[in-house]
């Protein structure tokens, strides 16, 4: 009997347990590596596929789509799709959907992670005592600056920004947050709903957690760095171009800005070079979602959805072409 599993394409490899799953239903156009495949791998790839799964590496425009006339749904493996041309996509009748929620606590961790350690130089200190530098405690040695009781400004307030926020409630930190409209606090706290410029000006430190859209594309340039405190630090787990690097590099380097922790750039997987020699700077690799648990839920989201469309319903996680 012929093989009835329909033909998948995915672009990278998945954690294991999603790998299994894969492979348990859907028979792959082609054996993902490690790395984004090169535009004509993946323009074939979705030429022969009923289904995909992409990763945020992959941009997927109205090119990339031309002759996929069999794909139907394009599982986004991120809860942001600004890799994805939306309109290109529903213009094919494909349906696009992204992996929210499950990932939510794990990037809210790592903004926390990368929050504490731009403020207390954690990567300084690991970096001086693997060196052989450590000769003893000082009083005076890689101090920091304080992170309880201060005010932690949130821009964007969605599920991620919410969840940083609830993290503040234990350093009785004073949340300021730019939204579109009102958040209703936790019973135990309060947020207070402000302009971008206000919590650019009053907050300690600034977090990042709106998509990036047209819009939201250098939210955070030259004049918006300098409203910020010279003693503030700007964290971004969200997308690296809401940032304006260069601007951003100026503002660290002319010390009108503390510190940045930094998770996501403009051009992944390439640092601005003087960003690399800043101390004052966290650089991670791009490691919002990346816990066993989210990696592998988002794994089984986008099987879910691809499920759903292929079996005739509705895609629990469709994203609309809102923007
Ligand atoms: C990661 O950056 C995501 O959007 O899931
Ligand atoms: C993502 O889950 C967001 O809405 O921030």
């Amino acid at each position: 009997m012929s093989d009835q599993r329909p033909l998948l394409y995915l672009s990278r490899l998945l954690p294991d347990p999603v790998m299994a799953k894969i492979r348990e239903r859907y028979r792959l156009v082609e054996e993902p590596g490690d790395l984004s495949p090169s535009p004509s791998s993946l323009q074939a790839g979705l030429r022969e596929a009923v289904a995909a799964i992409v990763t945020l590496s992959e941009r997927i425009d109205g090119d990339t789509l031309v002759g996929a006339s069999r794909l139907r749904i394009l599982a986004n493996y991120a809860v942001g799709y600004n890799n994805v041309d939306l309109t290109a996509a529903h213009g094919r009748g494909v349906i696009v959907t992204n992996t929210p929620d499950v990932l939510t606590d794990a990037t809210a961790d790592l903004t926390w992670a990368l929050l504490l350690a731009t403020a207390r130089r954690v990567v300084e200190g690991d970096a001086l005592v693997r060196a052989g530098g450590w000769t003893g405690w000082t009083a005076t040695q890689l101090l920091g600056v304080e992170v309880a009781g201060r005010t932690l400004g949130i821009i964007g307030m969605g599920r991620i920004g919410q969840a940083v926020a609830q993290r503040a409630a234990g350093f009785r930190m004073r949340v300021l947050y730019q939204a579109r409209r009102p958040i209703p606090p936790p019973l135990s706290g309060t947020w207070e709903l402000r302009t971008l410029s206000e919590v650019l000006r009053q907050a300690d430190f600034i977090s990042i957690h709106v998509p990036l859209t047209d819009t939201t594309r250098h939210l955070i340039g030259r004049a918006e760095l300098a409203l910020m405190r010279q003693t503030a630090v700007l964290i971004n787990t969200a997308r690296g171009p809401i940032v304006d690097e260069a601007a951003l590099v100026e503002a660290l380097q002319k010390r009108t800005l503390a510190g940045a922790g930094l998770d996501v750039y403009e051009e992944e997987p390439r640092i601005h070079p003087r960003l690399l020699v800043l101390p004052q700077v966290v650089l991670l690799p791009h490691l919002g979602s990346a816990t066993w648990s989210a990696r592998i839920q988002m794994g089984m989201i986008c099987l879910q959805n691809i499920e759903a469309v292929l079996g005739g319903r509705p895609a629990p996680n469709a994203v609309n072409d809102s923007r």
